[in-house]
């Protein structure tokens, strides 16, 4: 039987601070109601530490769930568009500190199509026979490009990570199809122009600059076609209807996408996991915390047919079709933990108020 990529380990790391729609209705004109109506979050968990430690345990918790010592390792991939430097990357950064010493290790920006882009990679090196067991991880501290005062942009985005282990299997159990898309004639719709080259030598630092730059209509509408068209085709070329698909897990960008994408395609609720209403649009790292929370909340049984499916920036879009393997237990548990924090959100949002501040000066200030 054909060697596929199986997905064995699977682990996420949420950050412990908080930021409720009641925050937010303290630093802008917006309103729980308007943010849930709109886009079904209530709450999204921002992180004091960096991506790759976020990374980082996310990590020991899939290698742990997979029983699985990191020195076993070919391969650490990291999907982010928001690592804290450009060079190292924080897959070789993941890599040294999980001591995954005979792996190769990069990261891999597709912002919020980031995590199926990866699997695509695994896939094509686990079935080519170029590696046997990867690491794959989606981490994003998103709220370092946030302007709070930006009711458009700041209500949808959290922080956090998630991971998974992927091991050759001859059983029939892993991807079954992978469909890749992206248009970059629409990647104005969607930019952060902040930590690439064009960044870091000039000698301003212009808030206006820096902060997301995003059209909310024109993503959603992209969305929406894209997420449902990218389905289908993911089916057709696994030889699948979606009857066949036990479960959804997209990308948690906004309850409404989710839900007109899934209703496109017909496929009730029941059969889609979502978890942005407590952690917000964490782009590369929401398909992992989202497999991860679907296993824990027993959504995934065994030989499930599971969808993945994102788009995101770029723009991008892509989807893959999975078996599930035979367990979803884990093996074994991870018990680390992040280094605490006394801080509250408004007081880790800070710098993010100052440094934006300009762009508001005509605005009443924050209570
Ligand atoms: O992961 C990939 C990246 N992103 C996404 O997937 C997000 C895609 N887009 C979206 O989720 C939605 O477009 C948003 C949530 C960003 C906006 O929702 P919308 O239903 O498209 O609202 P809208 O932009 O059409 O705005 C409707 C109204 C406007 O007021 P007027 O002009 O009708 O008076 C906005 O100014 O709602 C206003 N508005 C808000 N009101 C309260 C926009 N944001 C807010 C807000 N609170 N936070």
């Amino acid at each position: 039987m054909q060697t596929r990529a199986e997905i064995t380990g699977w682990g996420k790391c949420v950050p412990p601070v908080s930021l409720s729609n009641a925050d937010l209705e303290r630093l802008m004109d917006t309103s729980d109601e308007w943010i849930i109506e709109r886009t079904g979050i209530r709450n999204r968990q921002l992180s004091h530490v960096e991506t790759t430690d976020l990374a980082e345990l996310a990590a020991r918790r899939a290698l742990a769930c997979a029983g699985m010592d990191a020195a076993d390792l070919d391969l650490v991939v990291v999907a982010t568009c928001t690592p804290e430097i450009l060079c190292p990357s924080v897959a070789a950064m993941v890599q040294h500190r999980i001591g995954a010493s005979n792996a190769g290790a990069f990261d891999l920006n597709a912002a919020c199509s980031g995590f199926v882009y990866g699997t695509s990679v695994v896939a094509g090196m686990i079935e080519s026979g170029f590696a046997e067991r990867v690491l794959l991880v989606g981490a994003e501290k998103l709220h370092f490009a946030m302007d709070y005062r930006d009711r458009g942009t700041s209500i949808l985005f959290g922080d956090g990570a998630g991971a998974a282990v992927f091991e050759a299997s001859g059983d029939g159990a892993g991807v079954l199809a992978v469909d890749l898309g992206a248009d970059g004639g629409k990647g104005g719709t969607m930019l952060i122009r902040s930590m690439g080259s064009m960044g870091e030598p000039s000698a301003t630092n212009d808030p206006a600059i820096h902060r997301l730059h995003f059209e909310g209509q024109a993503v959603f509408k992209i969305a929406v076609h894209g997420i449902a068209a990218s389905a289908v085709r993911v089916l057709d070329r696994a030889g699948l209807t979606t009857d066949d698909i036990d479960l959804v897990v997209p990308h948690q960008a906004n309850a409404r996408i989710i839900d007109s994408a899934t209703r496109r395609l017909g496929i009730d609720g029941d059969r889609v996991f979502v978890n942005i209403a407590d952690l917000g649009n964490t782009a590369a790292a929401s398909i992992p915390m989202a497999i991860a929370d679907a296993l824990e909340a027993g959504r995934v049984s065994p030989g499930d047919t599971v969808v993945l499916t994102a788009f995101g920036g770029g723009v991008t879009w892509g989807s893959i079709a999975l078996r599930w393997g035979d367990r979803t237990e884990p093996v074994g548990v991870h018990d680390g933990e992040l280094p605490p924090t006394e801080m509250t959100a408004l007081d880790l949002l800070q710098p993010n108020l100052a440094f934006y501040a300009p762009l508001h000066a005509d605005e009443p200030p924050v209570d």
